[in-house]
């Protein structure tokens, strides 16, 4: 295992690299890694937005934010012209992180934007405002390829792919990859696939191994050296509504994703 180097601190922010975590199955980590990655960037002083482009809003509540009972939200950007960005976004208590929150109101924009103009790029539109402002955009999708997981993958420089070691895992991979290559096509040509991350790893099973080691041979060094192993204490943060870095700051879940964000950034996934 490569030992990453601690990043030499910034001395001027953005404008940001913007990243969406995307995979169309659900429940493998995407938002778990968003909120992570978001606070171990952030611990490591870059200036993080993390934008929930989920109805669930599964990452605001990651950040301790309830979601529900916001007027304005990420839908409201993608809607109308008269909300600003930078207006929505909101502060969440931990440092160099912000958010810009989503709840359920986003679920009728992916049948609203199919009569727009430019409906692709409605989310590339609200973040132009604001990357200058930030080291690292990270937009934690929603588990489908539909028009939203489109408009993140529109509105970023590059996809990381949390993929959890079970049976299945590499199922449905084609056809995320074959939805990146379209946009990559079609809309957007700068958007690079900068990593697959394993996640839910449980070193104590050969299963586990099996599947790290065909998602290796079919990816290559595009997977990431880290992986994130199985255990409880992310559901435990997740019920805390708190980033597992400040919830059990030394445990090795914590150690695991600060160790992705080191190599992220040494991969140029991140400045
Ligand atoms: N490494 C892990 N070990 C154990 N549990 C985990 C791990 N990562 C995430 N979980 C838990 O698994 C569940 C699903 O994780 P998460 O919400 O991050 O996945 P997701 O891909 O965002 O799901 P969805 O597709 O529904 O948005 C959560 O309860 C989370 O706490
Ligand atoms: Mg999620």
């Amino acid at each position: 295992m490569t030992d990453f180097p601690e990043p030499k601190p910034l001395t001027s922010h953005g404008p940001a690299r913007v990243v969406a975590l995307c995979n169309q199955k659900g429940g493998v980590g995407k938002t778990t890694t968003s909120v992570n990655l978001a606070a171990a960037l952030a611990e490591y002083g870059r200036k993080v937005l993390l934008v929930d482009f989920d109805p669930q809003g599964a990452a605001s509540a990651g950040l301790g934010v309830n979601s529900n009972d916001l007027t304005t939200t990420v839908y409201d950007l993608l809607m109308r012209n008269d909300v600003k960005t930078r207006d929505v976004i909101m502060e969440t208590g931990y440092d160099n992180l912000d958010l810009l929150p989503a709840n359920i109101d986003l679920s009728a924009a992916e049948v609203q934007l199919v009569g727009e103009v430019a409906r692709e790029s409605a989310l590339a539109r609200a973040l132009r405002d604001v990357v200058d402002d930030y080291d690292v955009v990270l937009i934690d999708c929603q588990p489908s390829l539909g028009l939203l997981t489109v408009n993140a993958l529109v509105a970023a420089h590059g996809v990381l792919i949390p993929l959890a070691c079970e049976y299945f895992a590499m199922r449905g991979v084609a056809l995320l990859v074959d939805t990146i290559t379209k946009v990559q096509d079609r809309l957007n040509p700068r958007l690079s696939m900068d990593a697959i991350i394993p996640t839910m790893y449980d070193a104590r099973t050969l299963h586990s191994q099996e599947v790290v080691e065909r998602v290796r041979d079919a990816f290559g060094d595009r997977v990431t050296e880290t992986m994130i192993a199985r255990t409880v204490k992310f559901p435990d943060a997740t019920v805390a509504a708190e980033p597992i870095l400040t919830f059990a700051p030394s445990h090795s879940g914590s150690e695991a994703y600060r160790q992705l964000a080191r190599e992220l950034m040494s991969r140029g996934v991140a400045a």
